[in-house]
């Protein structure tokens, strides 16, 4: 899809934000965490998805000298598939080599296979199980990383 943008996340977007991140997780964060984080600039970077003005994603992201984590990323459930996520990725490549991150690192439950081969497919490794990391099930996190 060729109409998909990718843009710096204002204030204005943060409704529809929380809304789709209350679609996606079950222990959601709420629209003033987003808020929060985005009142912190030097450290937090954060992307809108549109798709033909709509708010179809978002991925948030911290990044401290060498050090880059990919703390959020989702998709609205009825736009998945469509390559939305893999640009949202594909910015985040472009924004830490432009502050010159090295290692990326993330985490994710052990049942997300959506998720896990999103970040294979983007050369993430497996590196560590963090036990019962997740509640709303217990489950199992998985720390991935990139050397870029
Ligand atoms: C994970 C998520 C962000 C993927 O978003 P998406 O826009 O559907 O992903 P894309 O269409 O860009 O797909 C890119 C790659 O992700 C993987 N992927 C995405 N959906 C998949 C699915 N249903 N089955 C298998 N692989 C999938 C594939 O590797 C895909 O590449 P391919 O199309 O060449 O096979 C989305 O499913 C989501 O929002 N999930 C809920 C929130 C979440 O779990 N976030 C991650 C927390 S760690």
């Amino acid at each position: 899809m060729n109409n998909i943008n990718i843009i710096p996340t204002t204030e204005e977007h943060l409704d529809a934000i929380a809304e789709i991140e209350a679609m996606c997780f079950s222990t959601p964060w709420s629209r003033n965490s987003f808020a929060d984080s985005m009142s912190n600039k030097q450290v937090i970077s954060f992307f809108t998805a549109t798709l033909n003005n709509e708010i179809v994603g978002y991925i948030c992201l911290f990044h401290l000298f060498e050090e880059g984590e990919l703390l959020n990323i989702a998709v609205k459930p009825n736009f998945r598939n469509c390559g939305i996520a893999q640009k949202m990725i594909n910015k985040m490549f472009e924004l830490f080599k432009q502050k010159e991150v090295t290692r990326i690192t993330l985490e994710l439950r052990e049942s997300n296979i959506n998720a896990k081969s999103l970040y294979l497919k983007n050369g993430f490794e497996p590196i560590g199980i963090r036990k019962n990391y997740y509640t709303s099930p217990l489950e199992n996190g998985i720390v991935m990383q990139k050397n870029i």
